[in-house]
């Protein structure tokens, strides 16, 4: 098939009720205050930029996308042009009834049994990207600390080869930044991934493991052999999912703590309280929720009195519903201890995450182990923290004083 090849060279959003866009440069930083200002005045905003497209910013608006099977797939999952080469990476791009199948063959590797094996694992690891610090007084937290912890995790629990991670986290970037606008990168990732990805399931073919790569190598759905290009699409779904998403939570935490003493101190003085840690990671998961999906609609249909017409596409604005005031009692403080958090972080409905347990266990060993380590810590005033736009948001770059 032929895709055109030209980028679309879009000019800066100036209004984000009718011309929303989530690779525009001011959305990394401002996303939330963004979705307040639209909110206030309606559930949902529009844009032309990939086709005609929507941006619910309600939690009821949310949660009536994400619920609803009949007139929204997950075949498109971003919202890109609407020419883009999309690939399948079931469970998350495929729909009732074939979704049940590929999720719960994931699911059982993803158990609280499973995943809280990986614990001392996964601080010693920290502990580890710690004592490489050194005693530098000044740190990059993101390349130095946040985005190797989910690498390790999902390539421990997989057998994903953790020596390859500079790649999976330049397709991470490529394919989130970039590939929406442009489906020649979009096309040029695909293929390295499947070049990949036949490489390393074809080695469990011939080489089986006790790991979840030779699980998937022979997977079958009731009796029957998975397609190939379905197995190769779980393997790069766990890539993607896996990674950016958690690295974006831990480091929004970090970024956010460095401005927070007094909460840090509460922390750290709460020391094995794990109460107060998950609650103070849950709220890092709503505040700044980084994972934002899109679907395409598939008959004509209405969401807050907004018609949509079969053909276009519509985000599930997911860290917007966690900002929703109708939904949480003073959405814009972030609190430490909130009781009642109902947050849609993991998504809604079918599509739930299925790493959930990985990503939560990630976000509250990490935390832990770095504000145990850097009780006194705050952002370098010399330099500034760039955020990823589109459907992952979190900073890419965390420059800290490391005051000791
Ligand atoms: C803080 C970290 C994470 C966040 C915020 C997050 C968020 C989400 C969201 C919102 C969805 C719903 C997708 C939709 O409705 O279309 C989802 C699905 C999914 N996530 Fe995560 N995720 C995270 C970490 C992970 C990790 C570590 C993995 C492990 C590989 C993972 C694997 C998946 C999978 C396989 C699905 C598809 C489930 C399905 O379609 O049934 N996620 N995630």
């Amino acid at each position: 098939m032929a895709y055109e090849s030209e980028v679309q060279d879009l000019p800066p959003v100036t209004n984000w009720k009718t011309d929303w866009d989530w690779l525009d440069d001011q959305w990394g930083a401002n996303a939330i205050d963004i979705w307040n200002e639209i909110r206030s005045e309606c559930p949902v905003a529009t844009t032309e930029r990939y086709g005609r497209s929507f941006m619910p910013v309600t939690m009821n608006a949310v949660a009536q996308v994400a619920h609803d099977t009949e007139n929204f797939s997950s075949i498109f999952v971003s919202v890109a042009r609407p020419d883009a080469p999309r690939r399948p990476a079931p469970p998350i791009t495929s729909d009732p009834p074939d979704h049940h199948g590929h999720r719960r063959l994931l699911l059982p590797s993803f158990s609280p049994k499973n995943i809280n094996q990986l614990e001392e694992e996964m601080r010693v690891f920290c502990r580890k990207l710690i004592a490489d610090i050194g005693d530098a007084n000044a740190v990059e937290a993101a390349e130095q600390y946040t985005q190797h912890i989910p690498v390790h995790g999902i390539c421990k629990l997989t057998g994903i080869p953790e020596q390859d991670a500079d790649l999976f986290r330049d397709w991470i970037y490529r394919n989130f930044q970039l590939a929406p606008r442009d489906n020649d990168v979009r096309l040029q990732v695909m293929t390295e991934m499947n070049a990949y990805i036949d490489n390393i399931l074809k080695d469990r073919l011939t080489t089986p493991r006790d790991d979840m790569l030779t699980m998937i190598a022979n997977a079958e759905i009731e009796g029957e052999e998975v397609d190939w290009e379905l197995k190769r699409g779980y393997v790069g779904l766990l890539i993607i999912a896996g990674i950016d998403t958690t690295w974006s939570a831990i480091g929004s935490g970090i970024w956010h703590f460095a401005q927070h003493p007094d909460q840090v101190a509460a922390l750290v003085a709460a020391e094995n309280d794990d109460l107060l840690w998950q609650t103070a990671s849950e709220e890092v998961l709503r505040y700044y929720a980084p994972v934002t999906m899109g679907r395409k609609v598939i008959q004509d249909t209405e969401i807050a009195g907004c018609p949509m017409r079969a053909g276009e596409q519509t985000l599930v604005t997911f860290p917007a519903a966690n900002h929703d005031p109708a939904a949480f009692d003073n959405p814009g403080e972030f609190q430490i201890d909130r009781a009642r958090n109902r947050h849609v972080a993991f998504g809604l409905g079918i599509h739930r995450c299925v790493g959930s347990n990985l990503a939560r266990l990630e976000v509250v060993v990490a935390l832990q182990e770095w504000l145990r380590a850097f009780p006194d810590y705050s952002l370098d005033p010399t330099r500034k923290t760039e955020w990823a736009n589109g459907q992952v948001r979190g900073p890419r770059n965390i420059p800290l004083l490391l005051n000791r």
